[in-house]
């Protein structure tokens, strides 16, 4: 294959994927809802009124799947605890049985030599504490800490590699701005005050995960894909501007940088109480970056900040979900925030979705090429970056399985690895092959 470049021996080379996205066993054991069991229940919101109740059954075949990450040679596996299943109230009484999972699918990976990577938070608020006024309400940051506690009290001997939050801006702008993901709020205070107490609640998850785990490398996990302005428009330039600082800084300047960028800084500050700032920027030990393609923003009035999403310039390479396929975006970004940021990076999600069935042939091969050649291209991206001094350690791909892609449903696939949701049989794709080769030969 043309595009092999070469990384070094201790790069780290993995997969995520996310609780909800993937276990199922929605009743299970205990585990109660979160806001996206509930947001799914909601008419009209996921494609096919689809849901994560059952999703890749992971929570029943969880020893099959890590190994099949055996066998790709995978070094890495971010995953994220559902907090859900191990305190259905948010807080209290935790369910051993919730816990025990984790504990199990983390001494699997230690027998296999997969570094588990545990992510705290990707987007399963507990429909208990939303009605509680979630992450409106500044207690969040404490339920979060408790949270975290728990987590690091019970998986800290085995655990290293800590993350709070997975993508911050989006489940924000999303969720309580925009409405289109769970809770399906949009409304500008609610978004102001959910921003600053997620702030919050990373710093203070920080803070309980170094006192209470020797040896923690800790990070947090941002989703950055540069904004550029649909045209050249002054109201394009302008909204595209304000979505910039929602989008890709309003969480890391405030935690590696402790302010809030100037337009949010000012709108923000009825919530922010003296010392805040200080509390949210704690030290961290590596930036874990979600990339997949440049963002095109423009004017929308029916939004209530008045921006939202464009159109890509008419001609530019896309992606089977019409994504912007950039790999020299990727490269940039990787420069950028090693300049801006000053910490190692890794990469925690890069990957190609799309709604093709790309289901197995006769001889049980799923042929992907268009991903195939995404990931060279990105891999090579990351790989010039690297030699343009961009401090990149690692690459995590999204995502080790199909699976539920949150609005997407099932018909949206990122997966190296197929899925048949009606049987639940995976077969790894070529991508997957391409990736085990990769890794053997890194
Ligand atoms: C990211 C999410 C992840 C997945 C990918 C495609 O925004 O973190 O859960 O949905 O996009």
């Amino acid at each position: 294959m043309s595009e092999r470049p070469v990384f070094p021996k201790d790069f780290l080379w993995g997969a995520s994927t996310s609780a909800y996205q993937i276990e199922g066993g929605a009743e299970a054991d205990g585990r109660a809802p979160s806001i996206w069991d509930s947001f799914c229940k909601l008419k009209g919101r996921v494609d096919n009124g689809e849901s994560g109740d059952v999703a890749c059954d992971h929570y029943h075949r969880m020893p099959e799947d890590v190994e099949l990450m055996a066998a790709l040679g995978l070094r890495a596996y971010r995953f994220s605890v559902s907090w859900p299943r191990v305190l259905p109230r948010g807080r209290g009484a935790p369910n051993e049985k919730g816990l025990d999972f984790y504990d199990r699918l983390i001494d699997r990976l230690l027998e296999k030599n997969i570094e588990p990577w545990l992510c705290l938070y990707h987007w399963d608020l507990p429909q208990a504490l939303q009605d509680m006024g979630g992450w409106t309400v500044r207690d969040g940051a404490g339920w979060f800490a408790d949270y975290a506690a728990l987590c690091a009290r019970r998986y800290g001997d085995r655990v290293k590699r800590w993350a709070t939050f997975n993508e911050f801006s989006v489940f924000t702008l999303f969720g309580w701005a925009f409405g289109w993901g769970a809770p399906s709020i949009a409304d500008r205070a609610s978004h102001l005050k959910a921003i600053h107490h997620v702030n919050l609640a990373h710093g203070a998850g920080v803070d309980t995960l170094r006192a209470l785990v020797p040896g923690a490398s800790i990070g947090a996990v941002h989703s950055v894909q540069p904004m550029r302005p649909e045209t050249d428009r002054p109201e394009d330039v302008e909204a595209a501007a304000l979505f910039d600082e929602h989008w890709n800084r309003a969480f890391p300047d405030a935690q590696l940088l402790a302010h809030y960028p100037r337009r949010i800084a000012e709108a923000i500050e009825p919530y922010v109480q003296p010392g805040d700032m200080a509390r949210i920027a704690r030290p961290l030990d590596w930036f874990g970056l979600n990339h997949y393609a440049p963002v095109y923003g423009r004017r929308d009035d029916s939004l209530i900040w008045g921006f939202g999403f464009g159109s890509p310039p008419a001609g530019m390479k896309r992606t089977a979900i019409d994504w912007p396929y950039d790999p020299g975006c990727f490269r940039d970004t990787l420069i950028d925030l090693t300049r801006r940021y000053r910490l190692p990076i890794y990469v925690t999600e890069n990957g190609y979705g799309t709604k093709a069935a790309e289901a197995p042939d006769a001889e049980g091969r799923v042929a992907d090429p268009e991903r195939l050649a995404y990931l060279q291209a990105y891999i090579a991206a990351m790989a010039e970056a690297k030699a343009r001094g961009a401090d990149v350690r690692g690459y995590f791909v999204w995502s080790l399985l199909d699976n539920f892609e949150w609005g997407g449903g099932y018909g949206t696939r990122f997966g190296i690895v197929h899925v048949d949701f009606k049987t639940q049989a995976r077969t790894p794709k070529d991508s997957a092959r391409w990736y085990a080769d990769l890794i053997r030969g890194g």
